[in-house]
């Protein structure tokens, strides 16, 4: 990054988890392990700049996967070290919501404070954005992430992961009204998506019982209706949250941001609503760099420095 403009935004190359269906821990610690050196390297050169330009590191110190974490913890603070520059320890869910402070030439900056709504593959969250350091959970999941509930829904579909953005594709040309799935009725602000994935399973097999070919009969049919069922459990603790707060500018972020139908949702209820709406680009909803480097640009202009000894925490709570 260079102040608020990105200069190049790597990710690997993603496969391995396609291969296995889902992320298996060691390997991914392992494929960061390899990919690290060429793709800061890469990057470095897409920006055209020297590591001696770098003014400080930003890394991901959490939550996450530990083993990933700490290849790139071990790598940020080796390399801050060397040069002789500071380190930003940054917070990943911090990063999705300061993503839409990146600027691209596209999206316009949220005045604060705002509601986010951060839905990705392990968190699902409410926020009140206070400024880039100041944010207040709202409400948040009480078991799966939505990006979770879209990828177990693909799984029983015989569909590779990660789901989400194929649900998202099968969904476009099917029925959202086809089928009803059981809703969650859960208190406050919070979000629950268990309930959802046992009503999407019990529904397939009892489907599948009756006609063998229900699934591929149907399948932009269930894929519409489940994605709309997400998408409606989301909205409708947005709507609770705007009623809470009084705040109507909105933005939404993580993986789950980038699906079509939620963005469809939300553009419908903002202008019945008279909301500010605030969506991403598609490249800063699911996890890329230049988020971490945003975040790591408001950390640094206010001196929000990290030890070389800061802790890695996998599983982060608070905000
Ligand atoms: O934010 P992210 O890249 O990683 C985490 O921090 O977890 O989110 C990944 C999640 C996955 O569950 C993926 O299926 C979901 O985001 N996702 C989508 C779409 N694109 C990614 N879910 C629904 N529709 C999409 N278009
Ligand atoms: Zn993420």
């Amino acid at each position: 990054m260079q102040g608020r403009k990105v200069l190049s935004n790597l990710v690997a190359n993603q496969l391995i988890h396609e291969k296995y269906g889902g992320v298996v821990p060691e390997l991914a610690s392992r494929a960061h392990q390899k990919n690290i050196v060429p793709v800061v390297a890469e990057a470095l050169a897409q920006a055209q700049i020297k590591p001696t330009d770098l003014d400080a590191i930003a890394f991901t110190s959490g939550p996450g996967l530990m083993g990933s974490l700490l290849v790139g913890g071990a790598f940020a603070k080796s390399m801050a070290l060397a040069l002789d520059i500071p380190l930003l320890a940054v917070h990943h869910m911090q990063a999705h919501i300061l993503a839409h402070f990146i600027d691209d030439g596209t999206q316009t900056a949220p005045e604060f404070p705002f509601l986010c709504l951060t839905v990705s593959g392990g968190h699902t969250q409410l926020i009140r954005v206070v400024n880039p350091q100041t944010f207040e959970i709202l409400g948040q999941t009480l078991d799966d992430a939505a990006g979770e509930a879209f990828d177990k829904l693909a799984k029983m579909l015989g569909l590779p992961y990660p789901g989400g953005p194929v649900v998202d594709r099968l969904a476009r040309e099917g029925n959202p009204h086809a089928f009803v799935f059981a809703k969650p009725s859960i208190p406050d602000l919070n979000f629950s998506f268990s309930g959802l994935k046992t009503s999407f399973l019990y529904f397939l097999q009892r489907s599948v019982q009756q006609n063998p070919d229900f699934i591929t009969q149907n399948l932009n049919d269930i894929c519409a209706s489940g994605q709309a069922a997400i998408v409606q459990v989301l909205m409708d603790k947005l709507q609770k949250a705007v009623a809470k707060t009084g705040i109507t500018r909105i933005a939404i972020a993580g993986g789950v941001s980038a699906n079509s139908g939620l963005r469809e949702a939300l553009q419908e209820a903002a202008s019945k609503n008279g909301w500010h709406i605030h969506i991403p680009p598609v490249a800063f909803t699911t996890d890329n760099a230049a988020m971490i480097g945003i975040t790591g640009y408001f950390q640094y202009l206010s001196g929000n420095f990290a030890p070389l000894d800061v802790k890695i925490e996998a599983r982060k709570t608070g905000l």
